[in-house]
């Protein structure tokens, strides 16, 4: 695998090492024991500074599982954060105790900023709303294994579609492939951002939008389910008005083939009924399961490589402009050079890909 420094946006590897990392994944998943001290005298850091029980346990779980160690807070408050310490100090400190670095963060671009002055890998295990690349090579590595294709499927995503960064990223990825056709059900005030069908238009795919679940049940290969995402909301009023809109129940899954596959990245809240979890079409707690090996496979092939010299801010900076997304890193860490990539009369910010017009 060619050597890149860090994960922030899964379209920093090419589809070909996606594909080496969820073979890897498949290969461990069957010999597990082969890679049992492939880590050993490695250390991980895991910096989470946003609740995770799956993404920060399988983590976790996969390194002791290659006879690594592991260092990190799931809680800044127990860190130095509390005092005041800025992000850049954090992650300059704790990539210097590791091999690996994995970060989650409330707000965008986070991951990207760590990056700028990591002294390890970097890997984003979510940064606001924004992206989650791990997830999405764990819903690869289910698709491979539950489907066996990457390719023609038709997938339907259903939820939080604006602030649901799994979705995202898993857009990004599945547009890479050919034949896919997207499904989007979700409420007007929760669509999917502009600049990610943007991206599914230009790579030659289609999608519609529907606002519910029953008229599209038939027409799926893949449901996607994702929870309201309340802690991204600005009031409390606002996702009131949000909650409970959709619920997968066993009456909706009827209306559905026989060989849809479920997946949910979870935590599930209430949009997929208790009863789905006996439907043989449920996988999203085998999905669970696949991230552990995904995440195995991820940290082998990272472990070992060198930080490049190659820039990660490509884009001009712009010191009188800032970024108009309020969740952008780049307001609370305001030593961040403000870089822009230029695209006609819009400026996109290199952290969090909000779009500016000048
Ligand atoms: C997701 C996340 O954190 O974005 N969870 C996960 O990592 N498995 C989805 C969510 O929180 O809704």
């Amino acid at each position: 695998m060619a050597k890149i420094s860090h994960l922030i946006d899964l379209n920093d590897f090419t589809p070909e090492q996606w594909h080496t990392i969820v073979s890897l994944a498949h290969e461990i998943m069957s010999a597990p024991m082969v890679y049992a001290g492939a880590c050993r005298g490695k250390i991980m850091g895991t910096l989470f500074y946003e609740p995770s029980t799956r993404t920060q346990m399988s983590f976790q779980t996969a390194m002791l599982r290659l006879g690594g160690g592991i260092i990190g807070f799931d809680n800044p408050s127990t860190s130095s954060v509390a005092k005041g310490e800025n992000l850049k100090d954090t992650t300059k400190i704790v990539s210097g105790y590791s091999d690996i670095l994995v970060m989650r963060h409330p707000l965008e671009g986070a991951s990207k900023a760590a990056a700028l002055t990591a002294d390890c890998p970097v890997i984003n295990a979510g940064d606001g709303g924004h992206l989650h690349p791990t997830q999405t090579l764990t819903d690869l590595l289910t698709l491979r294994e539950e489907k066996g294709t990457l390719e023609d499927l038709t997938v339907g995503f259903c939820g939080d579609l604006k602030n649901g960064r799994t979705v995202h990223s898993l857009l990004k990825a599945l547009s890479c492939f050919k034949g896919n056709k997207f499904i989007f059900v979700s409420t007007p005030e929760l669509k999917v951002p502009t600049y990610i069908k943007d991206y599914v238009s230009a790579s030659g795919k289609t999608y519609e939008e529907y606002s519910t679940l029953e008229e599209v049940m038939p027409k799926l290969d893949v449901l996607y389910m994702t929870r309201i995402q309340r802690e991204r909301f600005g009031s409390p009023e606002e996702y009131e008005k949000q909650k409970h809109v959709y619920c997968l129940d066993e009456k909706k899954m009827q209306l559905g083939k026989k060989e849809l596959i479920v997946m949910h990245p979870l935590p599930r809240v209430d949009e997929i009924a208790i009863e789905v979890d006996d439907d043989p079409r449920a996988m999203y707690f085998k999905q669970a399961n696949y991230g552990m090996y995904v995440r195995m496979a991820l940290i082998l092939c990272m472990i070992d490589y060198k930080l490049e010299s190659k820039p990660l801010l490509n884009g001009t900076i712009v010191k009188d402009v800032c970024c108009t997304n309020p969740r952008c890193i780049t307001h609370t860490e305001k030593y961040l050079p403000h870089s822009f990539r230029k695209a006609g009369d819009v400026l996109e910010c290199e952290y969090c890909d909000e779009r500016i017009l000048i």
